[in-house]
C-alpha cells in the first residue's frame, strides 16, 4: 500500500474553519501557525485577516497540495477555480493547469506532471480519504437515498434528529460503524495509520454512533460540508461548501492569499525551527497520530514557539489523548468555549479543546 506519509490523503476539507476562526479571534498582527492537511484550514484563517499564517505538514504531498490551490487561487477566475479542482464540471482542466503550473516552482511542478490522473478529474476530490467517504456515500445513497435527501431538507434540529434517530440510527448503521471502529479496517484496507491509536472496537463504536446522535442536534447537516462529503460523496457549488470556497469569500481569500508561507516541518520541531513566535496555533488532529509521548514532544514544539498567552484550537478526533501532566500549567484549557466550540463545529466528527500557551522562558 502507497506511504501514507507521501500520499494525497486529505484534499478537500473535513474541518470547519468557522470554528478555528472564534477560538483563535485573530488580530491584524497575528502570526499564525497552522497544520496544512488539505490547505482549507489555512486558507479558511484567511478569512480572519492575520499578518502572516505559517502552514507545515511532515507530509510533502500535502504542501504540494496547497502550492497548488494558491496558485489556482492566483490566476483562475472564480468559475474556472471551482472546474480546476473538479468542484464543478469540467473537460478543460489539463488546459487549466499550464496556467496553474506556470505559476508553481519546478519542483511543485514536476510533483503535479507524476500525478495527471488527479489533475484531469480534478484534485479537490483526489485524497485516500476522500475516495473513501465517496464509496461510503455512494452504498449510503443505495441504502437509504430518500431518508438522505429528507435529513438535509429538514427544516429545524427537532425534525433532523428525529429523521435520524427514526431513519439513520439503526441496526444497519450501527453494523457500518462497527467494521469502522475496528483498527484493522483503517490500518489494513484505508491505509490510514491513526487506526493504530484508534480506542477499543467497542469504544469507538460508542463514540463514534455519538458523535452523529450529538450532530443530529446541534448542527444542520445540509448547512455542513463535511456532511456533503459523507452523504452526497462529493462538493458541489450547490451544496454547502468550505468556508474559503464559498462564492462570497473567494475574492478576500485571493486578495490575502501571499499571507501563507509552507514549511515541511513537524509541530515537534517548531521550538528550534525558528518559524514561530506564533500568537495563534490551528493544531487540526494531530493527536490521531501519536501515542502520548509524540504526543507530548508536538506540544513541547508548539510551546515553545509561542508568545506568552497565544491560543490554540485542537481537534480531538478518536484519540482520547491529553497533554501530560507536565504540560499542565503551559497548556491551558478554556472547558467553556471548548465544549460550546464542539457543540456549534459542523464537521461533526470532532471534539474540540482551545485555550492559551503560557510558556515558561529560561
Ligand atoms: C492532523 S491530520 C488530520 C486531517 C485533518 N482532519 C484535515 O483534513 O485537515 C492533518 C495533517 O497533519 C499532518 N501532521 C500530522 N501530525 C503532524 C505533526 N506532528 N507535524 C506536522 N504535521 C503533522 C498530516 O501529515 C496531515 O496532512
Amino acid at each position: 500500500m502507497a506511504d501514507f506519509s507521501r500520499t494525497l490523503n486529505f484534499t478537500s476539507a473535513n474541518e470547519d474553519g468557522a470554528t478555528e476562526l472564534e477560538a483563535l479571534a485573530l488580530a491584524p498582527s497575528d502570526h499564525v501557525l497552522c497544520l496544512t492537511a488539505s490547505g482549507a484550514r489555512p486558507l479558511d484563517l484567511l478569512l480572519g485577516n492575520p499578518a502572516r499564517i505559517t502552514a507545515i505538514d511532515i507530509n510533502p504531498a500535502q504542501n504540494e497540495l496547497l502550492r497548488l490551490k494558491i496558485a489556482a487561487f492566483k490566476v483562475l477566475e472564480d468559475e474556472a477555480l471551482y472546474a480546476y479542482l473538479g468542484i464543478a464540471n469540467s473537460r478543460h482542466r489539463p488546459d487549466l493547469h499550464r496556467r496553474v503550473a506556470a505559476g508553481l516552482p519546478p519542483a511543485s511542478r514536476a510533483f503535479w506532471e507524476a500525478r495527471p490522473g488527479a489533475i484531469a478529474s480534478g484534485v479537490w476530490h483526489s485524497g485516500r480519504w476522500e475516495r473513501v467517504l465517496r464509496l461510503g456515500a455512494f452504498g449510503t445513497r443505495r441504502l437509504r437515498g430518500r431518508s438522505i435527501d429528507r435529513l438535509f431538507a429538514a427544516s429545524s434540529l427537532s425534525e433532523q434528529a428525529d429523521i435520524w434517530r427514526t431513519r439513520f440510527d439503526d441496526g444497519l448503521w450501527h453494523g457500518a460503524v462497527r467494521v469502522l471502529a475496528q483498527r484493522w479496517f483503517w490500518t489494513r484496507i484505508i491505509g490510514e495509520p491513526g487506526g493504530a491509536f484508534l480506542p477499543p472496537p467497542a469504544e469507538s463504536e460508542a463514540r463514534l454512533t455519538g458523535l452523529f446522535r450529538r450532530a443530529a442536534k446541534h448542527i444542520l447537516f445540509r448547512g455542513s460540508d463535511f456532511a456533503v462529503l459523507l452523504f452526497h460523496g462529493r462538493h458541489s457549488v450547490q451544496r454547502a461548501l468550505p468556508l474559503h470556497m464559498r462564492p462570497e469569500n473567494l475574492a478576500v481569500v485571493r486578495e490575502r492569499i501571499d499571507l501563507i508561507e509552507i514549511t515541511e516541518t513537524g509541530l515537534d520541531a517548531l521550538g528550534a525551527s525558528g518559524l514561530g513566535p506564533f500568537d495563534a496555533f490551528s493544531l487540526s488532529d494531530f493527536g490521531s497520530y501519536c501515542g502520548q509521548s509524540d504526543y507530548d514532544a508536538c506540544w513541547n514544539g508548539v510551546i515553545a514557539s509561542a508568545r506568552p498567552g497565544a491560543r490554540f484550537c485542537e481537534r480531538v478526533f478518536m484519540n482520547p489523548v491529553q497533554p501530560g501532566p507536565a504540560l499542565a500549567d503551559a497548556v491551558r484549557v478554556d472547558p467553556a468555549s471548548s465544549q460550546a466550540l464542539t457543540h456549534s463545529d459542523k464537521a461533526i466528527i470532532y471534539d474540540i479543546r482551545c485555550g492559551t500557551l503560557h510558556p515558561t522562558r529560561e
